[in-house]
């Protein structure tokens, strides 16, 4: 055992076999250091019970958790250990953790944060199990237990105190979120099913005929020849009108992003596959590549965990940008999903079809694998949510990677090390900053990948659902994420759609996605969604600055774009359970309608001055945290800037790049009434499709805003560093809003940058004469 502080922060907790070694998740993926060699560890195995506790640091008041490894045997069965972990949760926690093997999460975080609040102070920590096996977590409300079928125990605590700490300490450790181009905060539109490319070019002009912004136009499977990777349907997507089509969005600042799976198509006359089967990079079962099924029929699957697959998919990249130059890649289906279970072959002259067959049936003869204990291990973990056995649908767990790994091991590092491989490749085409989109992560993936929450339903369970998932995927490290809007199948109502827009248009990432079963959804559809859209999205492309040093934020310090309520408002303990509403950053709050036949929705608004963004002379005050029912109409959705808070605006546009170069608004919000009082704000800006996002590279700027009242005086400055990149690129500040000052607006001096100013067209003060306050009292009050 080795038990070791690696940073002031962070203690690591190892535990293995003294006499065997045992797989690990490989140290090049999440690069770490290597503990002592195994004869200089601590401890025996075996019999030894280990009991680790730790009495809370901060307070030192009560025990913060108690592992107990009992039993603690690692021969129970040679690597395949049962083992259990209970940590008796403390009180008032909330706690989130998301680890499966193949179930509907698509991926694997074995890692939860708990914040607690002991006697009025709030206490965060979290804790990774860094381990890639199948593994089932109870949460009994008393004790969270693991039970783990392999690999060792590597555990990571990661000491706060505030939730804000707990990502910077996780990520520094992880791996920083991706830094994203800028355009991946504008909206996306996507189907499966989109049959031609004139469908295609529809699409686009209709977004611009309803004045719904649009900034990338996707394709999932269609645009490919009988669904294999990294090929163009010669009749239904002929190249060279594709290849006019995107010359024409890209003059515009548009971007196109397709989908490849990691199934290659077992097809002699498939030179993607030729060249796989000369490289020999497949994983193998018995020597042979592992035969499955997916939409191209018959595939082999790569093994990114070899050096050579990682080369020879760089290469296939490489190549189809040739041929289609894309701006950025979709990985899906990468759990791996597999149509069949077990061991298969094509019996000679079946030919399996490609494409959605009915049901997806494996058209393979396959036979379950139960010889080995790897396919029918002593614990059965619910696999898929179902009790499957542990290779339902995937790669059988005794097939085996590069140096003999076994994907009973790897199983979970799947498709994080497709996204690696892909960042790499993409990371060395026309010197671009990648952006790719993983359906299946693991810690670490918020890396290199976006991710979206996958195949969801167009309910409102769903749409609720996505609030908690896409808050979740924020703390995981992976702060990219959003869920198909309008919900992937069955087809949403009207009503729904519209609401979801409404949702969607604050996810960090936005797209609507649909399946190939589904009529279509596209905004424009229904010209109320379309209605909707334009609101919602018109302010998210004002916002698209914020967003955007929201992004840099994620990526020097973890924290996520979009936030649960507790990250700013740690000491209010009802919200520590609240996933209806969301923050973006610090002070940006989103309160959605999730219900059907609403007209207002009841929204929690914790103590300050929060002033409505559609309508900034609209404010709410409350002294405690307060439930308050806001007027909430079909094509409405409320969002409210906090106090003390100044965010970076522009005048929003049809294309992020048309927006982003529009003059800025300052919006300065004290709190309401202020006579003495401060605010502050950051903006970053940058050449955000080179590969860095970073200061002091010549090509990035970035800002500190602050403003302060008093006495009748407003200042507001700002400290610049790297200020050379935003003057070049001509960007300026045009207007102020100041928010939250009582009386009139000639009775304020304002002072900008140490200058008095004069010009009051440029200043906007909202006074009270605008202002409707309620000083709420009681929960339940309305705001008119
Ligand atoms: C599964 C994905 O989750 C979905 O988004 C996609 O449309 C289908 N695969 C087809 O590629």
């Amino acid at each position: 055992m080795l038990c070791r502080h690696e940073t002031d922060a962070r203690l690591r907790v190892h535990i293995t076999d003294a006499e065997k070694q045992r797989w690990e998740v490989p140290y090049n993926l999440l690069p770490r250091e290597t503990p002592p060699s195994l004869k200089q560890t601590l401890g025996r195995s075996r019999k030894d019970v280990y009991t680790l506790k730790a009495s809370d640091q901060y307070a030192g008041k009560e025990l913060v958790f108690t592992y107990t490894a009992d039993p603690f045997s690692f021969s129970v069965k040679e690597n395949q250990t049962v083992r259990f972990f209970s940590i008796p949760p403390p009180r008032n926690q909330t706690l989130t953790t998301a680890i499966n093997l193949n179930a509907d999460l698509y991926g694997s975080h074995p890692v939860y944060m708990d914040l607690r609040n002991v006697e009025g102070e709030a206490y965060t920590h979290a804790v990774l199990l860094l381990n890639s096996n199948g593994m089932d977590v109870f949460y009994r409300g008393n004790s969270l237990t693991y039970k783990v079928i392999g690999g060792v125990f590597d555990l990571y605590f990661f000491s706060g105190p505030s939730p804000l700490d707990v990502v910077d300490q996780y990520t520094s450790f992880i791996g920083r979120p991706a830094a994203m181009p800028y355009w991946a905060f504008g909206f996306h539109q996507c189907r499966w099913g989109y049959h031609n490319l004139s469908v295609v070019e529809d699409v686009v002009e209709n977004y611009k005929k309803a004045k719904i912004p649009l900034d990338v136009i996707w394709n999932d499977d269609d645009h490919m020849d009988g669904h294999k990777d990294f090929t163009l349907n010669p009749v239904n997507y002929p190249r060279p009108q594709l290849l006019a089509f995107l010359d024409k969005i890209h003059a515009q600042g548009m971007k196109y992003i397709v989908i490849i799976d990691p199934g290659i198509g077992v097809n002699k006359s498939y030179g993607v596959y030729q060249r796989a089967i000369a490289n020999d990079v497949f994983i193998k079962y018995e020597g042979k590549p592992y035969l499955a099924q997916v939409w191209p029929g018959a595939v082999n699957f790569p093994d990114f965990l070899n050096p050579k697959t990682v080369e020879w998919w760089g290469d296939e990249i490489r190549h189809f940008h040739e041929l289609v130059p894309v701006d950025g890649l979709w990985i899906d289906m990468n759990e791996a999903s597999n149509f069949c279970t077990g061991l298969c072959t094509i019996p000679e002259g079946r030919i399996c079809p490609n494409g959605t067959g009915p049901g997806w049936e494996c058209c393979l003869d396959c036979k379950n694998i139960t010889k080995t204990r790897w396919d029918d291990p002593p614990y059965k973990i619910n696999a898929s949510g179902i009790q499957a056995p542990v290779g339902y649908k995937t790669i059988a767990t005794s097939a085996y990677h590069y140096n003999g790994v076994l994907e009973y091991d790897a199983h979970s590092i799947y498709g994080f090390s497709q996204a690696i491989a892909t960042h790499k490749a993409l990371q060395g085409l026309e010197g671009k900053r990648p952006f790719i989109l993983s359906r299946s992560t693991y810690v670490g993936s918020g890396h290199y990948a976006a991710h979206w929450t996958g195949d969801n339903k167009g309910t409102w369970e769903d749409l609720r659902y996505s609030i908690s998932t896409m808050l979740n995927f924020g703390i995981f490290g992976v702060p990219m994420v959003g869920s198909d809007i309008c919900g992937f199948y069955p087809a949403p109502t009207e009503e729904l759609c519209n609401r979801w827009i409404e949702v969607g248009a604050f996810y960090p990432f936005s797209r609507d996605h649909a399946n190939f079963y589904s009529p279509r959804q596209e905004l424009y559809q229904w010209e109320s969604v379309a209605e909707s859209a334009r609101n919602a999205l018109g302010m998210r492309y004002k916002l698209l600055p914020y967003l955007y040093t929201l992004n840099y934020e994620a990526h020097t310090t973890g924290a996520p774009i979009a936030r649960p309520l507790f990250f700013t408002f740690t000491n209010e303990t009802d919200l520590y359970g609240l996933s209806t509403q969301f923050l973006l950053g610090r002070g940006l709050m989103v309160s959605p309608v999730l219900e059907s036949n609403k007209t207002e929705v009841e929204a929690v608004f914790p103590p300050g001055s929060w002033y409505d963004m559609f309508d900034m002379t609209k404010v709410i005050v409350s002294k405690e945290s307060h439930h308050v029912v806001l007027d909430a109409p079909l094509h409405v959705i409320n969002v409210h800037l906090y106090q003390n808070t100044i965010i970076p605006m522009q005048q929003g546009g049809m294309i992020s790049k048309e927006a982003r170069a529009t003059p800025f608004t300052l919006v300065v919000a004290f709190p309401l009434g202020a006579t003495g009082g401060e605010a502050k704000g950051n903006l970053f800006l940058d050449e955000d499709e080179l590969p860095e996002m970073k200061l002091g590279n010549g090509y990035s700027t970035y800002v500190d805003f602050y403003a302060t009242v008093k006495k009748g005086k407003v200042k507001i400055w700002s400290d610049v560093e790297e200020g050379k990149f935003a003057l070049g690129k001509g960007w300026k500040i045009e207007k102020v809003t100041v928010l939250g000052l009582q009386g009139s607006g000639s009775a304020f001096e304002i002072e900008v940058d140490g200058n008095i100013i004069q010009d009051t067209s440029a200043v906007e003060i909202n006074t009270t004469e605008h202002i409707h306050i309620e000083e709420l009292e009681e929960s339940g009050d309305k705001m008119k």
